[in-house]
């Protein structure tokens, strides 16, 4: 461990007590990285090594960040969110588990990125060997850090490595300015892993433009995440977070879902089977099919906006539901965000519609009352409700999510200089090995093939 400023977690061993029993809690569900952890002591993958991450700090996180340690990694940890840290599991990390925790909840977008960029230097200005992310938001601030004038070698000509990637419309950097020039780290990471399709996307924006500097492997696109973390994963604690903020009966309720991609599909059957009676937008004809074949009724936002009871958003991108639709709301409607950042609602227009604002009606939950008496009740400020108005998804789906970015950071930390500067897929041997150690642990078995059934898969000679 190094010096340098002090660390912006509560030290209170109360706290850190709490959030030792919490993680213990969650880390008996969590068979994956138990394994893991056990075959890292033994081999070492991450000797001598730093990783920074930068992830909502949850229980589930804390068991991810000893997995590493127990692999010989120096871990730096950032919060993803500015609202979603569990501050006694940030305090139990520091204070148990050798972990340099920088994250509190409720700090201001400032607050935020410098906590990254704490962490990000950390080990020293050379930086850290691998970093893991969730939503982007320390690759940008990485490639802020990193010395300007190193062209990527993917570049011809494109923009220089460190030369900051243009923010996409409505990010939160474009909106409120960037935070203040910091010291460059030395050198470029080996790699990096990134957990969520917000995240990928924007990494893929940056290869596109070759401003990416290093490899990332896109833990999100793998099957077995898809399956288990954005979908189920996804649709369970999203409900669960607007549940325990808004308290409403879903049973009856109409809940429109904007977005059916993974994870608005893992909400909408999940409202659905809470009696909810559910409808879909969508802009993607073959997902939009996708809903109706399994049963929601399709139709546009405008549509949507005066018959809807609770609105949420999953589409990963900006201005979804806009002052516009709020104006045609009915008085109570309930609206709550999935995606990984602040812009689907219109947050600023919800306000300059509102007359008055009542807030924390309940924890979590604010009233905007407008002009003619209508109540639009916003759940966590508008960001990502799972994590902030409840713990996130459960520990048994991210010890999958988590358990292929760990088995992912160990292959990248021997083998990373085999890949180009690039968003690359996970190997799939990782896939099915992350499915096969959890079934082991869960004691299912599964059939092999039979030499005939090979031979008869990889003949195009045999029919009926
Ligand atoms: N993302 C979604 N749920 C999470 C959790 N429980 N911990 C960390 N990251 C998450």
């Amino acid at each position: 461990m190094t010096g340098g400023p002090p660390r912006p977690y509560s030290a209170d061993a109360e706290l850190a007590e709490s959030g030792a029993r919490r993680i213990s809690y969650s880390q008996r569900s969590m068979p994956l990285l138990e394994a893991l952890a056990a075959r890292f002591r033994a081999d070492r993958p991450f000797d001598g090594m730093t990783v920074a991450a930068c992830l909502h700090v949850t229980a589930e996180t804390a068991v991810l960040a000893r997995t590493l340690r127990a692999g010989g990694a120096q871990v730096a940890l950032a919060a993803s969110n500015p609202l979603s840290t569990q501050d006694d599991i940030a305090a139990a990390l520091a204070a148990g588990d050798g972990v340099a925790v920088f994250a509190r909840a409720g700090v201001d977008r400032r607050t935020y990125y410098e906590h990254i960029a704490l962490a990000l230097g950390e080990y020293g200005a050379t930086g850290p060997d691998l970093v893991i992310d969730d939503g982007g938001d320390l690759m940008n601030t990485l490639h802020d850090l990193l010395p300007r004038g190193n062209v990527s070698p993917r570049g011809d000509g494109l923009p220089a490595r460190g030369t900051p990637a243009p923010r996409p419309p409505g990010s939160p950097r474009a909106r409120r300015g960037s935070p203040p020039p910091r010291t460059p780290l030395a050198r470029t990471p080996l790699g990096g892993c990134e957990g969520t399709t917000t995240g990928v996307l924007r990494l893929r924006r940056m290869a596109a433009e070759g401003a990416l500097a290093f490899p990332v492997i896109a833990a999100s696109d793998t099957p077995v995440k898809r399956l288990v973390d954005n979908t189920r994963g996804t649709g369970q604690s999203v409900i669960d977070g607007l549940l325990r903020a808004s308290g409403v009966m879903l049973a009856g309720k109409v809940v429109v879902v904007a977005g059916f991609g993974a994870c608005g599909t893992g909400i909408a059957e999940c409202a659905r089977g809470l009696g909810a009676r559910v409808l879909v937008t969508e802009v993607d004809p073959v997902r939009a099919l996708d809903a109706v074949l399994s049963g929601f009724r399709v139709l546009t936002l405008a549509e949507a906006a005066p018959i809807g009871e609770v609105f949420i958003t999953a589409t990963g991108t900006a201005e979804v539901i806009t002052a516009e639709h709020m104006a045609m709301m009915r008085d109570g409607a309930i609206l709550a965000n999935a995606g990984h950042f602040d812009v689907e609602i219109d947050v600023r227009g919800l306000e300059a519609l509102a007359a008055v604002v009542h807030p924390d009606v309940r924890p979590h939950t604010d009233m905007f009352e407008l002009p003619d008496g209508r109540r639009l009740l916003l759940l966590a400020e508008g960001r990502v409700v799972n994590l902030v108005a409840a713990d996130g998804h459960p520990p048994e789906v991210m010890d999958l999510a988590f358990g292929i970015e760990a088995l992912a950071l160990a292959w990248l930390a021997g083998n990373a200089e085999k890949l180009t500067p690039d968003v690359h897929p996970v190997p799939p041997d990782i896939d099915a090995e992350a499915a096969r150690l959890v079934l082991a642990a869960l004691g299912a078995d599964i059939d092999s093939l039979t030499p005939a059934q090979r031979a008869y898969l990889a003949s195009w000679h045999l029919g009926s």
